[in-house]
């Protein structure tokens, strides 16, 4: 049968069908060579166009010097980059953080793009399965800009046609390693655009000191540490629940005791109150003080403590009924934060199914209907499983420390937390490291930041308790 063939082969080849006359003989129109030579010329201009307005400062300094050469002589050709490198040098000596906020960053960036992105983007993309090779042609997702900050490269890409969040996700790992970063978050910039994230340096490495105690009675949101960006990360604990999960020595202490350092002036002026639950005995007992009578560790006290709590919840909400619809902190109606440390103890693993049940059930009353009227619940916890903790859906703010399993970010943080980039299972288990660095998803935003509590320390603790002693302390 007929095949096509390139060229004037074609021309000459008929083709019958067997036992007829009929013979095929393929049309072959020659294309004129101006009309070659004139798409050709298009190509080149309009690439040179597109060239000029994506580039233009690459344009200029490639086009500016050799004007120059050609018009004035070599020697002022080179003069101009000359001067203008020394120029840059001087500006970055004498002023470091002006040089860095208007020229260091683009100058980075624009290196970045060229030596990493761009050089390495059509072999990442078609590995990773990314893009299509097609007859000869390639169908690539476009990579639009590239900025730099002190941290991380963040890379804006149009997907292609077609595409969806979660291809991309899936292959976070494959886009890392192709551009030379340890993790790449993902997250959406706008319809059909993403914006990829890629960390040169972990700027959460190091541990950091107990934050001062802030000098404003305010139950806003708190400064617990550092983002990885460097700026200082705030969370809101009225008005919310949060549940903050890690393996054993993971820092779950620290965020405790970041967040209750946070609320200490609040708690000073009445405009917050803390009530404590340490079943393990090991973690809130060292600030006992703090608490006053509203401290438990025994499960039978713990329960009737959470007892108290929804008491408290109930008697607000029949008062509010009809007059307020959300929670404003007073002294006599203060927002109360129930922490309860390794709530498994007081749930999962606790022996007397009464108890058991008495406490779930108070648990589950305060988690879905506390935060309307001022009661809140902070709970920590080692191992997230649905049969451990089954109330967990019922926390609007996940804290993610590091945990033993990939499988467990997703049951912590919810579904396609680790595919946007929450590595909470490969945070370093060497404390200096990652000890209390965490993945915090919020009710509000879909994208995990991955931030590092301050390290509150043991006697961080006990000059709390003996300055902020609670009235009826014991
Ligand atoms: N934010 C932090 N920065 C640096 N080191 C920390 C931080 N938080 C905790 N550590 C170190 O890690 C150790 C374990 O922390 P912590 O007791 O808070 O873990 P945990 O998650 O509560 O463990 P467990 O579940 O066993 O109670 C601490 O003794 C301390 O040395
Ligand atoms: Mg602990």
């Amino acid at each position: 049968m007929f095949r096509k063939l390139p060229g004037d082969e074609t021309r000459n080849l008929v083709s019958t069908t067997p036992d007829t006359a009929v013979v095929f003989r393929p049309a072959v129109v020659s294309t004129p060579a101006i009309l070659t030579i004139i798409i050709f010329a298009w190509r080149v201009l309009a690439g040179l166009i597109r060239t000029i307005l994506t580039h233009p400062v690459a344009v200029t300094a490639v086009t500016v010097p050799a004007a120059l050469g050609v018009l004035y002589g070599w020697q002022l050709a080179l003069a101009l980059p000359l001067s203008l490198a020394s120029s840059l040098t001087c500006w970055a000596l004498f002023d470091r953080d002006s040089f860095t906020r208007l020229a260091g960053w683009r100058l980075l960036a624009f290196w970045r793009r060229i030596w990493i992105y761009r050089r390495h983007w059509q072999p990442v993309m078609i590995v990773s399965g990314l893009g299509r090779h097609l007859r000869g042609r390639d169908y690539l997702p476009r990579l639009l800009r590239v900025t730099c900050d002190g941290w991380a490269d963040h890379v804006t890409v149009t997907m292609l046609k077609g595409q969806s969040v979660e291809d991309w996700a899936k292959r976070a790992d494959h886009l890392a390693h192709g551009f030379g970063a340890t993790t790449c978050r993902i997250s959406i910039a706008r319809a059909g655009r993403l914006l990829l994230t890629f960390p040169r340096r972990d700027p959460l490495a190091e541990p950091l000191p107990a934050l001062p105690v802030s000098q404003l009675a305010d139950v806003g949101p708190v400064e617990i540490g550092k983002c990885e960006d460097g700026t200082p990360y705030r969370l809101n604990l009225h008005g919310t629940h949060v549940l903050v999960a890690g393996a054993t020595g993971s820092g779950k202490g620290s965020w405790i005791w970041s967040i209750i350092r946070g609320l200490l002036p609040a708690t000073e002026a009445g405009l917050v109150q803390i009530w404590a639950l340490d079943p393990k005995l090991m973690e809130l007992s060292y600030g006992r003080r703090l608490f006053g009578d509203r401290y438990a560790a025994d499960p039978e006290h713990c329960a009737d403590l959470l007892d108290q709590a929804v008491k408290v919840m109930q008697e607000r909400a029949g008062r509010f009924a009809g007059v307020q619809r959300s929670h404003v902190p007073t002294t006599d109606d203060p927002f109360v934060l129930v922490v309860v440390d390794e709530v498994a103890f007081l749930t999962a693993y606790q022996p007397d199914k009464h108890l058991r049940h008495r406490i779930t059930a108070a648990l589950a009353t305060l988690t879905t209907q506390g935060r309307a009227v001022g009661v809140g619940v902070l709970a920590a916890l080692q191992d997230p499983r649905k049969e451990v903790m089954n109330i967990r859906n019922l926390f609007p703010d996940k804290i993610a420390l590091r945990l033993d399993e990939s499988e467990q970010v997703d049951m912590v943080l919810g579904d396609g937390a680790r595919d946007r980039g929450a590595h909470a299972d490969l945070i370093s288990p060497r404390p200096e490291l990652g000890a209390g660095v965490a993945y915090v998803r919020l009710e509000t935003s879909p994208d995990p930041v991955r931030v590092r509590a301050a390290y509150v320390s043991d006697t961080d603790i006990k000059a709390m308790a003996a300055e902020y002693a609670a009235g009826g302390a014991v």
